[in-house]
């Protein structure tokens, strides 16, 4: 299994390192256009192996695209990442050029491969791989979600003051501030719902928290988020590499679920070895379709700003 991770900034080499971590995949490639950078990274994290026990080997190329040839899955995280204050939407005029000369260069040597996209705004830049690169839809996965939904089980097991495994919750919608939609009425403790434990004013805390969840580690940070970021595109990459068939949010192309079509948003997706291998349609309360309907608006708006 080939994996190659386009971009060696902070969310790239986590992801490269989470990748290895896990010890699924026989070799990872990590592209940058700054010259030596990927390369040095990779060094570093072979250096790693021998303390970490893992046997992936990682190979960095300063943009050499004929090193990621036949890869099984590609991962986008080139770009700009956004500044404290900055929405991830204001970042579409210089992603949107990156992305598609990425996407373009990666297909070249990598006909048949899945694409895994990070940059932002994501779900407009998965939209437009679709449109760049014609995979077909199932191989082009937007990561949002399942970053959302792990900040989300984050702030509620702080809520409960309770251990993150005793939690579930998901989170759809864009990848956004205003836009996630994170399903409250279906998170639960243990298969219980957590409106038996919490009350109104502390789920909607959780809701906001959650939201901004990227913004405030931005703030902190003096730019955007790595760890969790790099954790979650390495276990949705898992999924595929392993066929394990777990279920997450991602940025997928609709085509009339939820009632929406001709847009990326983030809905529960089953991953295996195709990529997508089903979309999941939940039942939405009245309030949560209507944050996901305006959700689904506002990306539809970005989206516009690509033409
Ligand atoms: C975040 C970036 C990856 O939410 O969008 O941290």
């Amino acid at each position: 299994m080939k994996i190659t991770v386009v971009g060696a900034g902070a969310v790239g080499a986590s992801c490269a390192e989470y990748i290895a971590l896990k010890n699924f995949a026989s070799e990872v490639i990590i592209l940058d256009i700054k010259e030596g950078l990927a390369e040095g990274k990779a060094m570093d994290l072979m250096q790693t192996a021998s303390l970490n026990n893992f046997d992936t080997k990682i190979i960095g190329t300063t943009n050499d695209y004929s090193k990621t040839s036949a890869s099984d899955i590609c991962v986008i995280t080139s770009g700009i990442p956004r500044k404290p204050g900055m929405t991830r939407e204001e970042l579409i005029g210089i992603n949107a050029k990156i992305v598609s000369e990425v996407s373009s260069n990666l297909i070249h040597f990598s006909a048949n491969t899945i694409l895994i996209v990070v940059s932002n705004p994501m779900d407009s830049m998965t939209y437009l791989v679709h449109k760049k690169t014609g995979l077909s839809k199932n191989r082009i996965i937007g990561m949002g979600g399942a970053l959302d939904s792990a900040r989300f089980k984050f702030r509620i097991a702080e809520a409960l003051n309770c251990p993150i495994s005793d939690v579930d919750g998901i989170v759809i919608g864009g990848h956004s501030d205003k836009g996630m939609v994170p399903l409250i009425s279906k998170a639960t403790r243990n298969s219980i719902r957590i409106s038996n434990f919490l009350s109104d004013e502390i789920l909607e805390n959780i809701k906001q928290e959650t939201k901004i969840g990227g913004a405030t580690l931005t703030k902190l940070l003096g730019t955007s988020a790595w760890y969790a970021p790099g954790a979650a595109v390495s276990s949705i990459v898992q999924s595929i590499a392993c066929d394990q068939h777990k279920m997450f949010p991602c940025s997928a192309l609709l085509n009339d679920e939820y009632g929406f079509s001709d847009l990326c948003i983030g809905v529960p997706v089953i991953l295996g070895k195709n990529g997508i291998e089903k979309i999941i349609e939940l039942d939405l309360d009245d309030s949560e379709y209507e944050h996901l309907k305006q959700s689904a608006e506002s990306v539809k708006k970005t989206n516009s700003l690509l033409d």
